[in-house]
This record gives structure tokens, C-alpha cells and sequence, in this order.
């Protein structure tokens, strides 16, 4: 099988999981796997949660990029692998994992992956996500409250203290390694609609 890679980077809110999201509604599981860098944050067994809150988990060193490397070169072989699922409540990996399967195309989003060369090289094409640091900082302020189990102040400390100051030094630098920039990620209709046009144009040429 003839597959591709296809990234999907951009600071944290800027939009990209709802992107990728969209793009493989758009198509069947047969035809398009995701994977998230997210997944492959390093496990931290040995400590405790509070030590675990205080990480920094926008470095490139926070995630096990060989892992993720690993899988994706076997999904090319064709084999499928178990992605570990990783959990925000908890600052860990939790103990399940998901059935990736085989397909001609394979979407990876994370907000560091164009700062990995390891990861760079294995990408077919890359896209960057980019959208203003206003907003995102307020749609991170909504998630982690809502969804991922934070205080407002934790989230703001966070945001100071690691988030914006990681997001300057590797994310935003790594958009020159992408081969489109989409301002506003999944709400751009028409960026969207050329991107599985071009995952359309791969499927029927496999
Ligand atoms: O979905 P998004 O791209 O925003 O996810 C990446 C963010 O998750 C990073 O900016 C990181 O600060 C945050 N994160 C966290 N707590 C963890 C692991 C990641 O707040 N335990």
C-alpha cells in the first residue's frame, strides 16, 4: 500500500484537532488513520500528581517521539499498532490504548511535530495551523476548565510559565518546515475542502 503522512501542527487552540477532525470525517477508517502526539506523552509512574502538575509538557523532550516514530513506520509497512491514550486529569498515560489500523493515508497532529526532524522526514506534506495567540489563549482557558479538570488560575500560571514561553522558542519557529499555512484551522472551509481534495487525488491514485 502506498501511504502518505500528513501533519498537522499549531500552537496550542489554534484549531488543528478540529481540522484533522473534519478532514477524516471526510473520509472512511479504511481510508484515513489519525494518530495525536498527544498520545505519546512520556508515562511519569514514579511520581506523584502534584509533582506531574508542575512538568513542562510543551517541550519536545515531554513526548516519546521514538515511540511515535515506530508506529508510524509500521503503519507504512502495513501492520497496525496500539496508540497509548493519555490522560489530562491525571498528567499520565492512562492504561488503554487504540486499534490503529493500515491506510493509504495517516493523519498525525500534535503542536511540536514539525520541531522533531525524526518526525519531519516521515511527513509527506505538512500543514501549520495559525491562529492569533488572543484566541487561542482564550479556547485553552475554555477546554482546560471545562473539559480537562483545571482551575483558572493553574491554566493562566500554566500558560505564562511554560505554554507561551515553548510556544515562541519551537512551535511558532516550526512553521517554516510546513508546506501550507492555514489561518484558523477547521473553520477555514476553503483550505479544508483543498485538503481532501488532495487526499481524495492520493486515494484514487494508490
Ligand atoms: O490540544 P493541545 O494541542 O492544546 O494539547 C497540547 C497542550 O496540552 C500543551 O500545550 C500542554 O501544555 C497541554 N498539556 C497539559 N497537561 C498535560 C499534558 C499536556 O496541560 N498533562
Amino acid at each position: 500500500m502506498n501511504t502518505i503522512l500528513i501533519g498537522i501542527a499549531g500552537g496550542t487552540g489554534s484549531g488543528k484537532t478540529t481540522l484533522a477532525d473534519k478532514l477524516i470525517d471526510s473520509f472512511g477508517d479504511d481510508e484515513v488513520s489519525i494518530l495525536r502526539h498527544d498520545n505519546y506523552y512520556k508515562r511519569h509512574d514514579d511520581m506523584c500528581y502534584e509533582e506531574r502538575s508542575k512538568l513542562n509538557y510543551d517541550h519536545p523532550d515531554a513526548f516519546d517521539t521514538a515511540l511515535l516514530c515506530e508506529h508510524i513506520c509500521k503503519l507504512k509497512a502495513g501492520e497496525q499498532i496500539y496508540m497509548p491514550v493519555y490522560d489530562y486529569s491525571i498528567h499520565n498515560r492512562s492504561e488503554e490504548t487504540i486499534l490503529v489500523k493500515p491506510a493509504p493515508v495517516i493523519v498525525l497532529e500534535g503542536i511540536l511535530i514539525f520541531a522533531e526532524p525524526s518526525l519531519c522526514d516521515l511527513m509527506d506534506i505538512k500543514v501549520f495551523v495559525d491562529t492569533d495567540a488572543d484566541v487561542r489563549i482564550l479556547r485553552r482557558i475554555i477546554r482546560d476548565v471545562k473539559e480537562r479538570g483545571r482551575s483558572l488560575d493553574s491554566v493562566i500560571t500554566q500558560y505564562l510559565t511554560t505554554v507561551k514561553p515553548m510556544h515562541e522558542q519551537f512551535v511558532e519557529p516550526s512553521k517554516r518546515r510546513a508546506d501550507i499555512i492555514i489561518p484558523e484551522g477547521g473553520e477555514n472551509i476553503v483550505a479544508l475542502d483543498m485538503l481532501i481534495e488532495r487526499v481524495r487525488k492520493h486515494l484514487k491514485n494508490k
